[in-house]
């Protein structure tokens, strides 16, 4: 039987999320948004795309959450995404209330199924979305360092004018202006960049990296990245569905790993059938520590304004 997928939140990135799982036959997805036509149109949209891109998956959209029983997986994109000039944090209460609106509806329908959340700001929405659904911290995480990143490889790969599949890169850390992207660990065949670009250069792809979801808000206007986040998230999916233990960035909960308990943040971890299968820790230098801790507890503060 094919996999079942739920993505609440059919906005931008909700409808690139269920095209790309089904352009790569991963699974059957059901859209659910509170816009009355909109998750049925852009699902009904979607599966007429089947008989030129070949899936045979099925699509479905609701305005409820009857269809999305017994989903496997579960994507949470619901809530506001932000305008020119705002920060993610600025989210924060307006979103809290949707998550906890939505996690309680899904998880009521879906009891084994794993919870990804996308929706900002990041860290404290898995954080609230884990409280509330009740379920093991294995089943709970969030997309974020995929998609930083994704933002630092394209931007190394530019740099350097090598193919994107060249390049490998590592982002801890909140997703937010403290995100911490490691140079030391992100290589081109193998070569650390450290050893192939000058300290300038790499402190402008940081920089870039960091602000690399301002940069296409101030671009688009009217909302943020979705494709890049879209792709982010499907490849999460692909590695839970088809139990690839693949080392990924992910918001995962850490219980003393790097110097933090009880927190959700970006690290990277092994992703199978079961979830978040295994937190890894890499050595961080002094700095990096520093700047992963900063991160962290710009986390913390926002999840305390929450009470959670
Ligand atoms: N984690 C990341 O890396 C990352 C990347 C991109 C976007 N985001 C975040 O994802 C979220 C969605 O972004 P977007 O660009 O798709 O926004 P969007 O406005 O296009 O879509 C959000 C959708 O959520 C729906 N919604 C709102 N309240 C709901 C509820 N209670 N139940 C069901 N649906 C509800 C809205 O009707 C809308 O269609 C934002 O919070 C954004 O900041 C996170």
């Amino acid at each position: 039987m094919r996999a079942k997928i739920t993505v609440v939140g059919a906005g931008n990135v909700g409808a690139s999320v269920a095209q790309y799982t089904v352009e790569k036959e991963l699974a059957d997805v059901v859209l659910v948004d509170v816009i009355e036509g909109v998750p049925q149109g852009k699902a009904l949209d979607l599966f007429e795309a089947g008989p030129i891109h070949r899936y045979d998956c099925r699509l479905v959209g609701s305005n409820g959450y009857d269809e999305t029983m017994n989903s496997d997986i579960v994507v949470v994109t619901a809530g506001f995404p932000r305008k020119p000039g705002m920060t993610r944090d600025d989210l924060l209460f307006k979103n809290a209330e949707v998550i906890r609106e939505v996690t309680g509806q899904v998880v009521k329908r879906s009891p084994n199924s794993i919870l990804i959340m996308v929706t900002n700001p990041l860290d404290a929405m898995v954080q609230l979305a884990w409280k509330v659904s009740g379920f093991s911290t294995q089943r709970v995480m969030g997309m974020a360092g995929i998609l930083d990143s994704a933002r630092f490889r394209t931007f190394i790969a530019m740099e350097l004018q090598v193919s994107v599949e060249n390049v490998t890169a590592f982002v801890l850390g909140g997703h937010g202006d403290t995100m911490v992207p490691l140079p030391r660990y992100s290589t081109v065949a193998g070569i650390p960049i450290t050893e192939l670009l000058p300290k300038e250069r790499i402190d402008a792809i940081v920089q870039r990296t960091r602000d690399g979801g301002a940069e296409i808000v101030n671009l688009l206007k009217f909302g943020g990245a979705y494709y890049a986040p879209g792709a982010a998230v499907v490849e999460m999916i692909e590695a839970i569905l088809k139990d690839k233990k693949k080392i990924l960035p992910c918001a995962a909960y850490l219980d003393g790993q790097y110097g933090v308990k009880g927190l959700y943040v970006g690290v990277p971890v092994k992703l199978g059938r079961s979830g978040v299968e295994q937190v890894i820790e890499i050595k961080l230098t002094p700095e990096e520590q520093a700047a992963f801790g900063k991160s962290a507890a710009g986390v913390r503060e926002l999840v305390e304004k929450l009470k959670l």
